[in-house]
């Protein structure tokens, strides 16, 4: 049973990323899984899906009322994605969302760190190749919208 409800809600060795349409398009999805693995990620769950409107605005619930708002759904939705959740293999004091995150860089590619995925990748705030869930709270509510009702497409056996 895959809904969510096996996230850690005290400690986060696990996170989520979605790998979003423009990198999809681009053909990155392997360069980026590729980088997770190199840093010391393993890949719980992976899946390739097209969201539906009303997953994206769930998924981006807390962004409702922003004025980028509807670009941003509209862009999550124009193609497929692929989403994974990933647990850092040598658990110890990590955080997986703060070390992901950081790998990932800032939301806006032009002003994201030299290396990171979004510098190398992104090419403007709103087709910035992947999302990252930023804390515990989010993670579980990203992860129930993506994987929630998929259980039949799980990849990890
Ligand atoms: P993401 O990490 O997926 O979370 C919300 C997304 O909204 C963000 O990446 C950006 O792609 C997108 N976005 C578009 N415009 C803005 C903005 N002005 N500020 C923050 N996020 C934005």
């Amino acid at each position: 049973m895959n809904d969510g409800k096996d996230i850690p809600t005290e400690k986060s060795y696990r996170t989520l990323i979605v790998i979003k349409p423009d990198a999809v398009r681009r053909s990155l999805i392997g360069s980026i899984l590729r980088r997770f693995e190199d840093e010391g990620f393993s890949i719980k769950e992976l899946l390739m899906l097209t969201l539906s409107k009303e997953e994206a605005e769930a998924f981006y619930t807390v962004h409702r009322g922003k004025p980028f708002f509807s670009e941003l759904v509209q862009f999550i939705t124009s193609g497929p994605v692929v989403a994974a959740i990933l647990e850092y293999r040598d658990r110890g004091d990590t955080d997986a969302i703060a070390k992901v995150r950081s790998i990932i860089g800032a939301t806006d590619p032009s002003k994201a760190e030299e290396g990171t995925i979004r510098r190398l990748y992104g090419s403007s705030i709103t087709e910035n190749a992947i999302h990252a869930s930023d804390s515990i709270e989010s993670l579980e509510r990203e992860a129930r919208v993506i994987f929630g009702n998929r259980c039949g497409k799980r990849v990890d056996g």
